[in-house]
């Protein structure tokens, strides 16, 4: 199993940077990681930063804000190393759930978030109304925004999929 240090940040020149790759408002990301209500983090191996992620945690419901992993650290199971970890600190936090939202079009992070145990919940309709342009990723219209959660009481020991 791949080991990795997830260690808070405040540091938006390095935070932005990296989660530019979830969400392209540079902007939102910031305001985002000053809201008090997120506690935003920076995964490591070693020297290198190799992802970040933001949740807001709750009891009942912690959300998965922005995960993302670094181009270069990709698809060698480091995404799934944080998901490990944020699901660890949620089960000893006594988090019930963990929601996560993600476009419509965004067949490759749909693909992931399941891989991960997460599973459809809700349909946000017409979420990225706000965007003043036309948005598309893999040929489709960015629109609405697929909940999907994850329920930790229903988690066996190992807590990613085989
Ligand atoms: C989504 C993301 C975090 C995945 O991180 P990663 O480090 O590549 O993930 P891992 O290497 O741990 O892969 C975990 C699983 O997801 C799968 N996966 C990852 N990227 C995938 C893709 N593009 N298409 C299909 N499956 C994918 C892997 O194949 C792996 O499955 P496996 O366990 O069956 O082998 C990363 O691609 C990323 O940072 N993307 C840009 C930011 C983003 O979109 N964030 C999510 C929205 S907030």
């Amino acid at each position: 199993m791949l080991s990795i240090e997830i260690v808070p940040s405040k540091d938006a020149t390095i935070l932005v940077p990296i989660l530019h790759e979830a969400e392209e408002g540079d902007e939102r990301i910031l305001k985002t990681i000053e809201d008090p209500s997120t506690t935003a983090y920076l995964a490591q191996v070693g020297d290198d930063i190799v992802g970040a992620v933001v949740m807001r945690w709750a009891p009942a419901e912690s959300e998965i804000v922005y995960i993302a992993t670094e181009p270069a650290w990709r698809g060698q199971g480091y995404g799934k190393a944080i998901m490990r970890w944020i699901i660890e600190e949620a089960q000893r936090r006594g988090t019930a759930e963990i929601i996560v939202g993600t476009a419509n079009a965004g067949l490759d992070q749909i693909a992931f978030y399941q891989k991960c145990g997460f599973r459809m919940d809700s349909v946000r309709k017409n979420f990225f109304d706000y965007f003043p342009a036309p948005v598309y990723e893999n040929g489709i219209r960015l629109q609405d925004m697929l909940m999907l959660k994850l329920v930790v009481a229903d988690l066996p020991d190992e807590t990613t999929h085989p």
